[in-house]
This record gives structure tokens, sequence and C-alpha cells, in this order.
């Protein structure tokens, strides 16, 4: 069984798909602990069920270092074969990444490399797309540059703001995750060789990738 840890910070719709779709027991992951960085409303689907649960507030920390050193110690308690983010809206500093990539995956609203950072709905708007997407990637300590594992196209409407176009691409969001853990969870993926495969930053054109805090 792949023991997974989901780290959040709002409503936990990903985190609610995955603990439902583990509740499958032909479903070879299940949620050990759900971290947030905050008071999240997500809390209430790991409390439901009997998920046990951390918070490392973000407000509490002097420096994004010190924040993620405590995470990792957290996460090291629960030892998990696989951290999620799902919805964490924090970068994480490089010492936590690099502890556990690829081990660490994450999920995003939008079609990667398009639209990184924290807000891809927002901004796939601005830019007047006809479509964009969700994607989920391994995380790499750039913003939302790490490779794909999965991703799928969802359409812009006309008259669509943030709320319909993100209500849209979410379940394709959850499906992806799911999907992705499953597969991990099965060994039909592999993180270590999906890493070693992906294109090295150093041989993306300039241009190509872009990238903007997340926080
Ligand atoms: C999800 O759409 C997730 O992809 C996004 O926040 C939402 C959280 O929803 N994350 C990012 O934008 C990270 N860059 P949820 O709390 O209902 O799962």
């Amino acid at each position: 069984m792949l023991t997974v840890a989901v780290l959040i910070s709002g409503t936990g719709s990903n985190l609610r798909a995955l603990l439902d779709a583990a509740a499958d027991p032909d479903y070879r992951a299940e949620v050990v602990v759900v971290g947030a960085d905050r008071e999240a409303d997500g809390f209430a689907h790991a409390e439901e069920y009997g998920i046990p649960s951390f918070m490392v507030p973000w407000a509490q920390f002097a420096s994004r270092e010190e924040w993620g050193a405590e995470l990792s110690a957290q996460l090291a308690v629960w030892r998990p074969d696989l951290v999620v983010l799902s919805g964490l809206m924090r970068l994480l500093p490089a010492s936590l990444v690099d502890e556990w990539s690829p081990r660490i995956i994450n999920t995003h609203p939008a079609y990667l490399p398009e639209f990184p950072g924290a807000h891809g709905v927002r901004d796939a708007l601005a830019a007047g797309v006809r479509q964009s997407g969700a994607s989920v990637i391994i995380v790499d300590n750039g913003v939302d540059s790490g490779p794909i594992l999965a991703q799928e196209r969802v359409p812009v409407l006309p008259g669509d703001d943030q709320h319909t176009l993100h209500d849209r691409i979410k379940p394709v969001e959850r499906r992806l995750l799911i999907d992705v853990v499953r597969r991990i969870a099965s060994g039909e993926l592999d993180l270590q060789a999906a890493s070693a495969s992906a294109v090295a930053p150093s041989t993306v054109a300039e241009g190509d990738v872009s990238a903007s805090p997340a926080s």
C-alpha cells in the first residue's frame, strides 16, 4: 500500500476525491495524514475519514526555510511514500523539495508550462485563450516547472469567469490526480524514471517556460 501525505491550503476538493478513491480496497494508496499551512476548510474531509492532520502555520515562522523545516519534521513523523500538494498555496524551500523529489507531486489548474504560479485560472482568462487545462507534475525547485505526469485540455467558454472556469477544470484535475496516484501505487508509473527522462531545463528554449511567484 502506497502511503500518502496530502498538503492543502483551502477547500480540499482534490483531497476529498483522493480520500473517496482510496476507500476502494482495490485502490492501492492510502492517505495517512493531511497537513496545511493554515486553518483550512479541507481539514473537515480528513476528520470525516478519521485521518490525522497537522498544521504548520505560515504566519508563525520568520522565514520560508524555518516554516519548511517544521513541515519537514511533521512529514518525517509519518514517513509517507508520496507527498501530494493539493492546493497548497506556498512555495516550498529548496531543502524540502530536495528531500522529497521526485516523491512529491502537485496539481495545477492550467496546461503547464502555460500559466504557472498561484493564479493559473485568472492568468488563462486574462490571456484570452480558448482552452486551458489541468496538470499533475513532479515538484522541482521552479514554479510549476517540474516533469509533467498527466495533463488534459479544458475549454474556456465565452462568458467564463474565474469561478466557472475553475469549476470546469477541477473535475478534470481530480480525475488526473486519482489516476496518477493509482499508477504510482501500482508501479505502472515510476517517479524516478519520469523525473530522469524529463527534458532538462537547460535544453528548453528561453521563453518556453515562464515562472511567477506562487506566494
Ligand atoms: C486546485 O485547483 C489546485 O490545482 C490549485 O488550487 C486548487 C485547490 O483546490 N493549486 C494551485 O493553483 C497551485 N498553483 P482544492 O483545495 O479544492 O483541492
